[in-house]
């Protein structure tokens, strides 16, 4: 008992030292501080007041507004000439400070790329940074300099919506995707909008906008880190969650804020409110009218209001009477000035070179990246009896599904300025494709795009159609509107009365392919008996249907891993695979049944995070820890041999989760901490290693401290989350 003591008194000790984590944000440069300061000493409080506002375009923009000085930025432009516009009349104001232009530009300006889940799905940082510089080389193209996104939030409950904007569940996979989807934005010329801080990603039961409660360490844990990893990669700015947590509204929250986005991250650029978030602070009972709503706000450390018009109208009054200190004032304008300069906007037109060339919007070049992207998002979840590729093509296809003919449903949520003639239909591509191959491709609708009625003749037209066929394929899962902002959904089968048809469809005893859209980690324990192979293509995007032919006819190879494990039941969520270890993991002795379990229910997810199937097949061999005993300032290092035994070229993505099986508090049974790709050839092997420093295979303590805990750890190195291949090590210390 005594000792135990001891060891934890140690552990805090050493926590307390190992808080000092260098910052890694931008190092101020003291020329653009002078000029900083110089700007503030000759701006009136109106011109301050009027840098804090971004204004949403709407036709009746008032340049003459825009040369007083009134705004600070301007989003959502409709044209090109527009924003420029503007943007020259900024420069003719008094003191010529240019705005912010920006928009949400979530997975695509012209061209869309897969949503962000499904981007995610690639488990590819090339791919993630690729992706995100043309996404901006776009944008930048049509005069927008900052992006309100990315959406870093973390989501592990598939009922909320916007699970579609984000990474998915994991920390560290979310991290790595902020942090290269950051430098893509800012290669291709755009500042990052990082959302929504924090906590927005575990809105209760799922609902959109409803109280987050979290605990310290959970919050350093899990939510933290894709923040903390995009600041380091250069994000200028942060945008405040909507919702409370544990009680105080984003947009009036200073310990999160001030406490800790500001002194402890050490960020010194713009925060922003969400859309006329200000006014919610009423409606969240937290302020009684207006007036203290903006003092709230701009107390706690808000920069910039988006909508709304509460900053313009009430800060004046509330500076002049002292409720806001001018000192507050000075900072956020400041910081908004820092963002400006960060982004070279304060220096004349054309003296800075600009971070990419401007390009065409949806130039073949960008669209062949979306399709590349697209391609390696999609993961295959199933193929029995290798039914997949078609190498030997069916003379008689069917297509049935409203979204195989809707492109929108290809396109996905937040589409920015794409426009559907640009996006070709599944049906259209597949058609055009197959009949070369011999193939006659015909459509039945089956059940219109929301399904809200099982019209039994379309079901029947669709399921004749199938009986005629030699192979079905069904486009079914979530339109595009069911996903995103303010989509919670109870239900996560495939909506409405998919599930019927697909039903009707399989027991017409033709083979069925069902091509999944998604937004969010369904449901799929129904339907995945209805169909011989299965695709899971979130919305893959405006390519999104030449990439799903190119991996059909196995022009491509799958190689997309699920970023969210898919569950067996809703009320499973929210749900996880790196739960901690329960102290009834199964029954203890025999005839005991008191265990973790759901009496009606297994409690392991349908798919794993991580899992994802190929043409090919890998196996992995050997493995092992390089140095099992590590040191806290060493690095774990772990090997494995991987071989090709299929017969086509494919990609494995090697995945490493490690376990702290012994520690001072309760550890996940998994967490990822690497990950590796490997491009095989049949038949070829490999030796593959992940390194981690140990460093990064600690956790926070309850008041957020950083504890790098000696003791044992388990590593478990295979194909998903589920890999059983589990190697000790230990991390050595005083
Ligand atoms: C969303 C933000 C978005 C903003 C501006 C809000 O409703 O929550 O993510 O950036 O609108 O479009």
């Amino acid at each position: 008992m005594i000792r135990a003591v001891v060891s934890l008194v140690l552990t805090l000790v050493f926590a307390v030292a190992a808080v000092a984590r260098p910052l890694t944000v931008a190092e101020r440069d003291p020329a653009i501080e002078a000029r900083i300061a110089d700007l503030l000493a000759r701006m009136t409080l109106e011109e301050k007041i009027g840098q804090m506002f971004m204004e949403s375009w709407t036709e009746q923009l008032d340049l003459a507004r825009v040369r007083a000085g009134d705004y600070g930025s301007i989003i959502n432009f409709p044209s090109e000439a527009e924003a420029r516009r503007a943007q020259a009349a900024a420069r003719e104001s008094r003191l010529g400070i240019p705005l912010l232009i920006g928009r949400d530009v979530v997975h695509g300006y012209r061209t869309l790329f897969p949503v962000p889940l499904g981007l995610a799905a690639a488990f590819d940082r090339d791919t993630w940074r690729t992706s995100f510089e043309w996404i901006a080389r776009e944008a930048a193209s049509d005069g927008l300099n900052i992006d309100l996104g990315p959406m870093v939030d973390i989501s592990r409950d598939g009922r909320w919506g916007r699970t579609v904007e984000g990474a998915g569940e994991d920390p560290w996979l979310s991290a790595r995707f902020a942090e290269a989807s950051v430098t893509g934005l800012k290669r291709g010329g755009l500042g990052a909008a990082l959302k929504h801080f924090i906590g927005y990603g575990a809105p209760r039961a799922g609902r959109d906008y409803a109280e987050a409660d979290i605990s310290t360490a959970t919050l350093h844990d899990v939510h933290l880190p894709p923040f903390e990893a995009a600041l380091s990669a250069g994000a200028e700015i942060v945008m405040a969650a909507f919702n409370t947590l544990n009680g105080v509204p984003g947009t009036a929250n200073p310990r999160m804020t001030q406490d800790l986005l500001e002194r402890r991250l050490g960020f010194d650029g713009l925060v922003l409110t969400d859309w006329d978030a200000i006014r919610e602070l009423m409606n969240h009972g937290v302020a009684g009218s207006p007036e203290q709503a903006t003092e709230r706000a701009i107390n706690s450390g808000i920069d910039m209001e988006i909508a709304g018009k509460f900053v313009p109208n009430h800060l004046p009054g509330l500076v002049r009477s002292g409720r806001v200190p001018m000192a507050r004032i000075d900072d956020a304008v400041a910081r908004i000035l820092r963002v400006k300069f960060r982004l070279g906007l304060m220096d004349p037109p054309g003296s800075v070179t600009a971070a990419a060339a401007p390009v065409k919007l949806g130039s073949p070049e960008i669209r062949a990246a979306a399709r590349a992207a697209a391609q390696k998002s999609i993961v295959l979840l199933k193929n029995e009896g290798d039914l997949l590729p078609l190498v030997k093509p069916p003379k008689r296809i069917v297509v049935v599904g409203h979204s195989a003919v809707d492109p929108s449903d290809m396109m996905g949520a937040w589409g920015a300025v794409a426009v559907q003639e640009e996006t070709t239909t599944f049906f259209e591509e597949f058609k055009r494709r197959m009949a070369p191959l011999g193939s006659r491709v015909v459509y039945s609708e089956g059940c219109d795009d929301d399904c809200l009625e099982p019209i039994s003749s379309e079901f029947s037209a669709a399921t004749s159609a199938g009986r005629k066929a030699d192979l079905i394929v069904a486009v079914l899962g979530e339109p595009w509107y069911m996903t995103a902002e303010s989509t919670s959904r109870t239900r996560l089968g495939l909506p409405n009365h998919q599930q019927e048809l697909l039903d009707r469809l399989a027991r017409t005893g033709r083979p069925v392919v069902l091509v999944t859209l998604a937004g969010r980690g369904l449901v799929m324990t129904e339907a995945m008996p209805k169909a011989k192979a299965v695709l899971y293509a979130f919305a893959p995007g405006t390519m999104g249907a030449a990439a799903l032919v190119d991996l059909l006819t196995g022009e491509a190879n799958f190689s997309a891993r699920l970023p969210v494990g898919l569950p067996r039941s809703v009320g499973q969520l929210p749900m996880s695979y790196d739960a901690l270890p329960t102290g009834r993991p199964q029954p203890g002795r025999p005839g005991d049944d008191l265990w973790s379990r759901y009496v009606d229910e297994e409690i392991t997810p349908l798919f794993p995070f991580g899992f994802g199937l190929s043409y090919t097949r890998f196996v992995h061999g050997e493995a092992k820890v390089v140095e099992p005993k590590l040191r806290r300032d060493g690095t774990l290092e772990v090997e494995v041999t991987v071989t090709n035994t299929g017969m086509r070229a494919g990609r494995e993505i090697v995945q490493l989760y490690v376990r702290q099986t012994v520690a001072s508090r309760s550890r996940p049974l998994r967490q990822l901490k690497g990950i590796a790709s490997v491009d095989l050839a049949p038949g070829e092997k490999r030796r593959v290693r992940i390194a981690v420093p140990v460093a990064e295979l600690g956790y926070h303590d309850d008041e957020g401290r950083l504890v790098i805990e000696p003791g044992p750890f388990r590593a478990f190195v295979g194909a998903s989350s589920a890999a059983d291949t589990a190697l000790d090590f230990e991390v050595i210390g005083e």
